[in-house]
Formats: C-alpha cells, structure tokens, sequence
C-alpha cells in the first residue's frame, strides 16, 4: 500500500488562532477526500465530550490518533475488551466503515497544543 501525502487546510490551532496553512500529513491510500468528509461529519457526535480544546472532563483528546490505534482502540472497546460504558456504546453503534472514515479524520487533525505553563486551578 503506497502512502499519499497530502495537505488539509485550515486548520486551526487553538488558543492562539492561528491558521495553518498547509500541514503535510501521509495518510493510507484509501484514505479520500469523501471519507475525509464523513468522518469530519461523523465526529461532531465525538466532540460533545472529546473537545478540541482539550479541555474535556479527563476525557481524552482524540485528535492527531493514529490510524491503527484509533481503529483497534475502537474494536477493543466494540467487543468490551477495553471497558467504558459510554465508549462501548459508541463503539458498538459504529461500522467498520464508518471507523475508517473517523480515523482518517481525526488522524489528520492537529491535537491542542499542551500548555507550557503549569497552573494551580483549572
Ligand atoms: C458522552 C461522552 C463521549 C462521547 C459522545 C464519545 N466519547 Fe470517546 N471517550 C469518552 C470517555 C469518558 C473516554 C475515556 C474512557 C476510557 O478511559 O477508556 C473516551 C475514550 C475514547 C477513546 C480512547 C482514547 C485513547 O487515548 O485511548 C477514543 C479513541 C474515543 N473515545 C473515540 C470516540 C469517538 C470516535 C467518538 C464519536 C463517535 C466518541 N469517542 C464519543 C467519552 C465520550
């Protein structure tokens, strides 16, 4: 499988509102624009909890996952070999199609910057 490098525009980068203009980011070859799209779609069900801020309640950041990891991450908490009772319902609500779509997605988004400052409230 051949890799293709391409480059997502726009994207924007929290905190500082800065827009880059283009982030190069190899993705596998089946990923294509129209997955990229259903993903993008799909994950506005995600970003209620996993916010792109990274300021979610402990919930982790799920943008910039890899590929491989979100998917088997996605299976394991499908069949409960990771439990959460949230994530094991999303899972199980999910194709493998559209865990394909979401991986790509989210692999080529940036995840927030980590802060350089440590803080005594959140
Ligand atoms: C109601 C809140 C909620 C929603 C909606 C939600 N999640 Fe989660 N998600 C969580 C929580 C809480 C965890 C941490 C669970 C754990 O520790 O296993 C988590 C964990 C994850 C992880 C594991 C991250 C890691 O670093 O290992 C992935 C991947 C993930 N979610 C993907 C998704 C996707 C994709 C969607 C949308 C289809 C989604 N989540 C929707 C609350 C949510």
């Amino acid at each position: 499988m051949r890799p293709v490098t391409f480059a997502t525009r726009g994207v924007l980068l929290v905190g500082i509102g800065v827009h880059a203009s283009a982030l190069p980011i190899t993705v596998p070859a089946w990923a294509d624009a129209e997955k990229l799209a259903y993903g993008k779609h799909l994950s506005q069900e995600c970003t209620t909890c996993h916010r792109l801020d990274g300021k979610g309640q402990n919930i982790p950041v799920i943008y910039g996952l890899e590929v491989d990891y979100f998917r088997t991450t996605m299976k394991f908490y499908r069949t409960g070999a990771r439990e959460n009772p949230v994530m094991n319902s999303v899972a199980q609500m999910l194709s493998d199609e559209q865990l394909d779509a979401l991986a790509i997605y989210l692999a080529t988004q940036k995840p927030p910057a980590k802060p350089t400052q440590p803080t005594r409230k959140k």
